[in-house]
C-alpha cells in the first residue's frame, strides 16, 4: 500500500517557500540545515516527490499503466525507496541502477524496464536473472546478444524495440533523441522486419514497443505524434501474429525552470491527453518513464557564498559571487546553459531590496564553472546562504569529483523531519580506489 500523502489538486511547483523572510523546504528551515549538515547540500522534499508521482498515477488512472521512474534523474536510494512505496516501477540504464533497485525493494525488480544503447553482457545477465519486466532494445546487434544470453541462462527475455519515430522536439540538442540523426533507437520503418525475424527465437518474447523522444519537452504535441506512429506499428505487429502487451512512451515531460506561473497538475493532464490522442483505443499496458518531472522541483542545492569580487575596469566591470558549490556539484548550467533560479535563504527586508547584476560562479578552475551570468540578485556577502532551485533532477546524479572535490551531502525533508540520506564524502572516500598511495 502506498504511504498516504496529502495531494492538493494544484500543488505549488516548488516546496521552497519563505516564512518570515526565511526560506524553508516544507517544515525545515534551510539555515538550520546548512548549520547542521554543512554546504553544499542537496535538500529534497519527500512530499513533493510523492505528489508528483501521484499526478501521473491519477492522470492515467483510466488505462492500465505503470509509472517507471527514470532512475538516472536522481538515483538516491532513499528517493527510490520512497517511490517504490508509492508503487512506482523503474526505468534503468545500467547494471548499477538495477543494483540500486535490488537494494531498495526487491519486488520492484518485476517492474523494471531496461533502456540504453550500450548494454553490456553482465548487465543483460543481471537483468535476466532479476526477471525484469522489459528490455528496451536499441539495435539489431543488441537483440542478438539478448537472444544468446536468454538462451544461455534459460530465461525468456521480454523485449520492446525502442523505435525512433523521427519526431522533432524543441529542447536542448544534447537531450533531444527522437530524430533519425540521433544514436537512439531503431528506425521505425525497419522495426517490423526485425520483429518478424524474432518469430523463431525461443527465448525472445516480443512483448512491446517503446519510444522516447527526448527530455525537458514542454509542448506535448510531439508526444502525440510519436505515439500515433508507434500505435500504427503495433497494429502491424499484431497482424504479423506478435502478442504485443506493452507500449512504453518513455519520459521527457519538461518543467518550468523560470518564474512563470506553472501548474504541474495541469501539465500532466495535458500530457495525458496528448498520449491518449496518440494511443487511441490501443489496449496495451502503458509504461511511462518520467524522471525530471517527478524530482526536479522537489530539490535544491544549498550553498554558501565564499567571496564576492569585482573584475575588469571601471567602465566595464563584473561582479562575481563565488559559492562553495561548483560545476562538479551541479553541471546543468555549464553543460546545457540551463537556467536555475537562485534565491537568498534570508530574504532582504523592504519592498525594493538592493539589487545587483552578478555572475554566480563556483570554485572550480574553469570559466565554464558558472551557475548564472549577468543575473539580477539581491546583494549578498560572504557567509550568506543561497539556493539553486529545481536541482532535484540531474543534479546529484551528474556530480563528479572534479578538482578532487567531495560530493555534497543530501537530506530528505519529510514535513518537519529531516533525514541525512547521503553523508558528505570524505577525502578517504575520494582516494580509496587509488593504488599508488604515498603513505610512508
Ligand atoms: N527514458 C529514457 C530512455 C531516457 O533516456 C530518459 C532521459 C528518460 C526516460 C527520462 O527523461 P525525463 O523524464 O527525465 O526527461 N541530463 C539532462 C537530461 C538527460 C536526459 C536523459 N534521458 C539534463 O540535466 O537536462
Amino acid at each position: 500500500m502506498p504511504k498516504k500523502i496529502k495531494t492538493p489538486r494544484s500543488p505549488s511547483p516548488r516546496p521552497f517557500l519563505y516564512r518570515n523572510r526565511k526560506l524553508y523546504c516544507d517544515g525545515a528551515d534551510l539555515t538550520t540545515l546548512a548549520d547542521k549538515y554543512g554546504t553544499p547540500l542537496y535538500v529534497y522534499s519527500a512530499s513533493q516527490i510523492a505528489q508528483r508521482f501521484q499526478l501521473f498515477e491519477r492522470a492515467f488512472a483510466s488505462r492500465p499503466h505503470t509509472i517507471c521512474y527514470a532512475v538516472k534523474a536522481n538515483s538516491s536510494l532513499a528517493i527510490l525507496r520512497l517511490l517504490a512505496e508509492q508503487g512506482a516501477g523503474f526505468d534503468i540504464v545500467s547494471g548499477g541502477e538495477l543494483e540500486r533497485i535490488r537494494r531498495v525493494h526487491r519486488p520492484s525488480l518485476r517492474k523494471v524496464v531496461f533502456s540504453g544503447v550500450g548494454k553490456q553482457i553482465w548487465e543483460i545477465d543481471a537483468a535476466l536473472r532479476a526477471n525484469i519486466l522489459l528490455f528496451n532494445v536499441e539495435s539489431e546487434a543488441e537483440l542478438q546478444v539478448l537472444a544468446a544470453r536468454a538462451e544461455a541462462l534459460s530465461k525468456v527475455a521480454r523485449f520492446a524495440l525502442r523505435v525512433n519515430p523521427d519526431v522533432f522536439t524543441e529542447t536542448h540538442p544534447y537531450i533531444s533523441t527522437g530524430l533519425s540523426e540521433h544514436k537512439f533507437g531503431i528506425d521505425i520503418r525497419a522495426a517490423r522486419a526485425i520483429y518478424r525475424k524474432t518469430a523463431r527465437a525461443k527465448w525472445l518474447d516480443p512483448a512491446g514497443v517503446s519510444v522516447h523522444i527526448g527530455s525537458q519537452i514542454r509542448k506535448v504535441d510531439p508526444f502525440a505524434a510519436a505515439l500515433t506512429r508507434v500505435t500504427s506499428l503495433i497494429a502491424d505487429l499484431r497482424k504479423d501474429g506478435h502478442n504485443i502487451r506493452y507500449v512504453d512512451a518513455g519520459g521527457g515531460l519538461g518543467v518550468d525552470y523560470g518564474t512563470t506561473a506553472f501548474d504541474p497538475a495541469r501539465q500532466v493532464e495535458k500530457y495525458a491527453a496528448a498520449l491518449t490522442k496518440g494511443l487511441g483505443d490501443e489496449p496495451a499496458h502503458l509504461l511511462l518513464e518520467p524522471g525530471r518531472f517527478i524530482v526536479a522541483q522537489a530539490g535544491a542545492l544549498l550553498t554558501r557564498v565564499l567571496y564576492v569580487k569585482k573584475n575588469g575596469t571601471q567602465t566595464k566591470s563584473k561582479t562575481f559571487v563565488i559559492t562553495d558549490a561548483g560545476m562538479n556539484d551541479l553541471i546543468r548550467p555549464a553543460l546545457y546553459h540551463a537556467h536555475h533560479e537562485i534565491v537568498p535563504v534570508k530574504r532582504p527586508a523592504g519592498k525594493s531590496p538592493n539589487l545587483v547584476t552578478v555572475d554566480v560562479v563556483g570554485p572550480v578552475c574553469e570559466s565554464g564553472d558558472f551557475f548564472a551570468r549577468d543575473r539580477v540578485l539581491p546583494t549578498v556577502k560572504p557567509g550568506d546562504l543561497v539556493v539553486l532551485l529545481d536541482a532535484g533532477a540531474y543534479g546529484m546524479s551528474q556530480t563528479s569529483n572534479y578538482n578532487t572535490r567531495p560530493r555534497p551531502a543530501e537530506v530528505l525533508v519529510d514535513d518537519a523531519t529531516t533525514r541525512l540520506i547521503r553523508r558528505r564524502e570524505t577525502m578517504r572516500d575520494l582516494l580509496a580506489p587509488e593504488l599508488s598511495r604515498t603513505d610512508n
